[in-house]
């Protein structure tokens, strides 16, 4: 079955916010709403909690009066879920969970709901969910949403800039207890795979030690600076850990598997690991805080409502000019569109060699590597 309708004017269009949350996700559902609206006389649907919506068949129309006042708004109004996956969906046989393809079903409720084309604001997981029912024939474009800054076809994602806000805030309040106390505070970032948040905040906040998934860690060059440090009357130290870092030649700390999701493992712990590790070698008084969904909490950064609202508006655009199975990307001042196979292909990543990197190193921020 093919929901794609072709030579015909679009009419009704569809909106879903997918994976976890992030501030702008209300900016992009906002723009989304008013330009289809003012400037094609479109009708608007929301589906509810992501996938999950499509699979259960819960929708609902969006109109101007849904989305006033949103913009400054965290979170989302349609709701989200990281687990829904229409490809692989959990569902319970007697004791059992098994895991089924009800793509079809998508397919089936977009069609009985008049829905032309839907628009799926997410991040890698979601985004490959996309590519996967655009190849089934839905007319999909994609709008990348993630803290973690990983979606390689774009320079930024939306809700990144407002994580980096929080996370640099953070280090600033942290320093008082560092400072006045003479202690060592290790300070845990999210960002999965990517270092981006914990090197940006880290760097921002004036950090000493950035520890990210890019540059595995010597535990011995990290006591080492903390201690030169010490000697010289410095008898503080922040140090900015990402979750997904790890020690040279270890692992990554994984906190939970959650099967039904796109992305089974969460990360976590390595910022207690390390801390404990600290205070034992240099025998300084260490704490630690894991910053955690405060990330992805609160009131989006000016930088997030604008992109939100400039990929919300794009998206508008393409779906209306036909042109499927599309990401919307900011290119240097410019949104484009991208296919979504390129979109998802490879994770953005700290590259060690990057003049970011570079410029740390130059004030003296330690990475654990040399
Ligand atoms: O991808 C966004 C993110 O916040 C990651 O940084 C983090 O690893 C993960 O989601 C946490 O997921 P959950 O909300 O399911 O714990």
């Amino acid at each position: 079955m093919r929901v794609i309708l072709v030579d015909k004017k679009l009419k009704r269009l569809g909106i879903l916010t997918g994976g976890g949350d992030c501030p702008g996700l209300n900016a992009v559902i906002r723009a989304v709403v008013k330009t289809s609206i003012l400037q094609y006389s479109l009708e608007v649907v929301g589906v509810e909690d992501g996938y999950a919506g499509l699979i259960e068949n819960r929708f609902r129309p969006l109109n101007l009066n849904d989305v006033g006042g949103i913009i400054s708004q965290g979170g989302t109004i349609l709701g989200t879920s990281n687990r829904d996956n229409p490809f692989h969906y959990a569902e319970t046989e007697g004791e059992k969970t098994i895991f089924k393809d009800v793509s079809e079903k998508v397919l089936k409720n977009l069609q009985n709901h008049g829905l032309e084309a839907i628009i799926t604001v997410g991040g890698d997981g979601t985004l490959t969910v996309a590519k996967q029912l655009s190849e089934k024939g839905v007319s999909v474009i994609g709008v990348p949403k993630t803290i973690d800054n990983d979606i390689s076809a774009t320079d930024v994602s939306f809700g990144f800039d407002s994580a980096l806000t929080t996370a640099t805030e953070a280090i600033d309040k942290l320093n008082s207890t560092a400072i006045s106390h003479h202690r060592v505070i290790v300070m845990e970032t999210m960002g999965r795979y990517a270092g981006w948040i914990a090197l940006e905040a880290g760097m921002a906040g004036g950090a000493e030690v950035i520890l990210i998934p890019e540059i595995p860690y010597k535990i011995e060059i990290i006591c080492d600076k903390i201690k030169e440090r010490s000697y010289r009357g410095k008898r503080f130290s922040i140090v900015v850990i990402a979750e997904g870092a790890k020690p040279a030649g270890g692992e990554m700390t994984v906190q939970r598997i959650v099967a039904e999701s796109t992305d089974q493992i969460r990360l976590g712990g390595v910022g207690h690991k390390l801390a404990q590790e600290i205070e034992t070698r240099t025998q300084l008084e260490t704490r630690v805080t894991v910053l955690g969904h405060l990330q992805r909490g609160g009131s989006p950064t000016p930088f997030d409502r604008i992109l939100g609202t400039r990929f919300g508006v794009s998206a508008v655009h393409l779906a209306v000019q036909g042109n499927f199975g599309q990401m919307v990307a900011l290119r240097g001042i410019k949104i484009i569109p991208v296919p979504l196979s390129e979109a998802v292909s490879t994770l953005r990543r700290v590259s060690p060699e990057c003049e970011l990197i570079k410029a740390s190193k130059s004030v003296g921020i330690c990475f654990g590597d040399e």
